[in-house]
Order: structure tokens, then sequence, then C-alpha cells
């Protein structure tokens, strides 16, 4: 009997049994003690010496073959009686449940988490703030009054009539509260949700996430500022990176500055410029400066005796840097085989 063709008969069989009483009979006619198998290994003696090793091992490989195909059908059988048990009107709660399918932390959680260990780690607190927040939060207070043009680039979502409640824009509100009810020295950050009136693309969402950061403290100067920021680099991308600070305006920091890091792809490919640093090997990482004196006043502080850094990280561009994700509406949109990847 020829072992390849005995195998595809022996399959077809197995595949229709009906029940595992039918698979029990067949797998005694296949390869019980008196079955097919065992009668061509019984053969063996009978056969040319050169033949009977190959003889021999084609059988045993035969036998293994069917034993493991009975043994799927049978695990098929037990399947669909655990099935139809758990469809029965006579449920029993005693079966073991369908596994529930298991889900992942949000890549913004995931860097979130990770930044708030590393600055309760350098000693700062972590704040939350309001979503809907009061225009002199938002705005006034952090030195942007009504006419100024600060407003026009954070087109802003108004929540009532008179324009007192809006969605917030950014996170430095959480600056200025924070002031409210702290008493100097203090490190504080702050992520969370903001909202801009956006039309969005690629690049731009109607909801993002920022972390604000803010220290306040005696004779605090931009060197404090740089150290902490690159403390912040080394927890993001594992190395020290070089920084460099350009002017940027933001009426609540004075100097104001954009922060840019050497970027991290072309030193580990040893490249000069790459897609994500648009080949210049800098990465722009975030707006930051010296908290304006305004500011402290609103949040109660006097400047004459304390001075502090401020900082925005835009963790939405953070994820897509780190994840190389090209479009930010990804991060929203709650498709699954997008956040299955994470
Ligand atoms: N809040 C600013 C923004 O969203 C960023 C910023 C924060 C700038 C802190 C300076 C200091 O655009």
């Amino acid at each position: 009997m020829d072992p390849d063709t005995t195998l595809e008969a022996a399959r077809e069989r197995i595949a229709a049994c009906e029940d595992a009483s039918a698979l029990k009979d067949l797998e005694r006619e296949l390869i019980g003690k008196k079955g097919i198998v065992a009668a061509m290994l019984a053969e063996i003696p009978k056969l040319p010496p050169d033949e009977r090793k190959t003889h021999g091992q084609k059988a045993n490989a035969l036998k293994q073959s069917i034993a493991q195909a009975i043994a799927e059908r049978r695990a098929d059988f037990e399947a669909s009686k655990l099935d139809a048990a758990r469809r029965a009107d006579d449920f029993d709660p005693t079966l073991p449940p369908p596994r529930a399918p298991r889900g992942s932390l949000h890549p913004i959680t995931q860097v979130t988490r990770e930044l708030e260990d590393l600055f309760l780690s350098m000693g700062y607190e972590v704040l939350d703030g309001p979503e809907v927040e009061l225009d002199h939060y938002n705005f006034e207070a952090l030195n942007i009054t009504k006419d100024h043009p600060a407003r026009d680039s954070q087109d802003t979502f108004y929540c009532d009539e008179v324009g007192r409640l809006v969605l917030r824009t950014h996170t430095s509100p959480v600056q200025v509260r924070a002031m409210e009810n702290r008493e100097p020295p203090f490190r504080v950050i702050a992520p969370g949700r903001v909202f801009r009136q956006e039309t969005t693309d690629a690049s731009h969402d109607h909801t993002f996430y920022q972390m604000e950061g803010l220290v306040v403290g005696k004779d605090i100067s931009v060197a404090h500022l740089i150290g902490a920021m690159k403390t912040l680099l080394r927890g993001i991308f594992g190395r020290d990176l070089d920084v460099r600070l350009r002017p940027g305006h933001f009426p609540f920091v004075e100097p104001g500055f954009e922060l840019d890091a050497r970027c991290p792809f072309c030193l580990s490919t040893g490249k000069q410029g790459c897609s994500v640093c648009k080949k210049t090997t800098w990465i722009e990482l975030l707006p930051c400066g010296l908290v304006h004196p305004n500011v402290l006043r609103s949040g109660g502080i006097d400047p004459e005796q304390w001075s502090g850094f401020a900082f925005g990280l835009g963790l939405s561009r953070l994820v897509m840097l780190r994840h190389n994700i090209d479009d930010v509406r990804h991060l929203l949109d709650g498709d699954v085989r997008f956040l299955e990847q994470f």
C-alpha cells in the first residue's frame, strides 16, 4: 500500500466523521492494533532487506500524521460541543467564557505616562486643568488681551454667546491656575487635551494633546530651562542631544524661544538630514521661555522676587515623531487597525 495515497484517503475519511464515536472507530481501523498501519508494519519481514528500513519509516510517519489529523478533528468536536452548550437554553455559567479581546494603551497615553514618571522623578507635580476654560485663564491672564493678534493664531471654539467660556486652545491656562494656589518655589507639568477650530489636514486636528511645564523659583534663568529640556530629551530619546534656541513670540513668555534638538534619527543612522528633520538635521521640539512678569502677577506672584520658565510640549507631535505616523488624524479616529499596532 502506498503511504501517500493512504494518508490522503485517511484524511478524507477523518474529515467525513460526523461525531466523536465514528472518529473513535475510524481510529481503531487505521492505527489500532489490528489496523491498516499495523498491517503495513507486519509486512516488513517479508520484504527484501534493503527496502525494510524505508518502508518502516514511511509506515511510522504515516501513523503519526494520521494520529495528528485525528487529534485535530477531535479538538473540533470538543470546541463545537462547548459552543453548543454555551448556546443551549440550559446555559451553564460554570463553563469557561469566550476570551475577551484584549486592548492596549493608546500611544498618547503611553507617552504621557512615561513623561509623567520622568518629571515626577525630577520633583515636578502632575496637574490637571479644565478643558472648558474661562477666557480669563486661556488668554487674559496669559497676557493675551482681547485685541491681541495672538488670538488669531489660536482659532478658538467659544462655548457661549458672550465669549466668556472657551474650549482651551492650549495647556498654558494651567500655569496661572497652578500659581494661584501654590507658594513658590514649585515645579509642575500639566498634560491634556486642547482644541482649535482648525480645518483638519495631515498635520492639523481640532483636538490634540500638549504638556505644559512650569517652574517658579529664585533667579530662574534660561540656563535652567535648557538644562531641564536636555533632561527631557534624554528621557524621550534615550540619549544626550544638542539643542538650539531660536527666538519665538508668545505673549506669556519673555524672552520666548523655539527649542530645536539635533535629529536623533540622523545621529543614529549617521545621515546628514532625513525625512523626519526635513533634511535640516534639527527637529523642532517645543516653544518655551521665561514667564512674563504680567503672568506671574496674574497668578498672584511677585515678579520682583520670583521668576520662572515655561514650556509647551506637543504630545501628539511627539507621538507622531516617535512612531513615524504621517497623519495626526489617525490618533483620534478610533480605527482598530491603527490602534492595535501599539
Ligand atoms: N501655549 C503655547 C501654544 O500652545 C506654547 C507655549 C507654552 C509657549 C509655554 C511658551 C511657553 O502655542
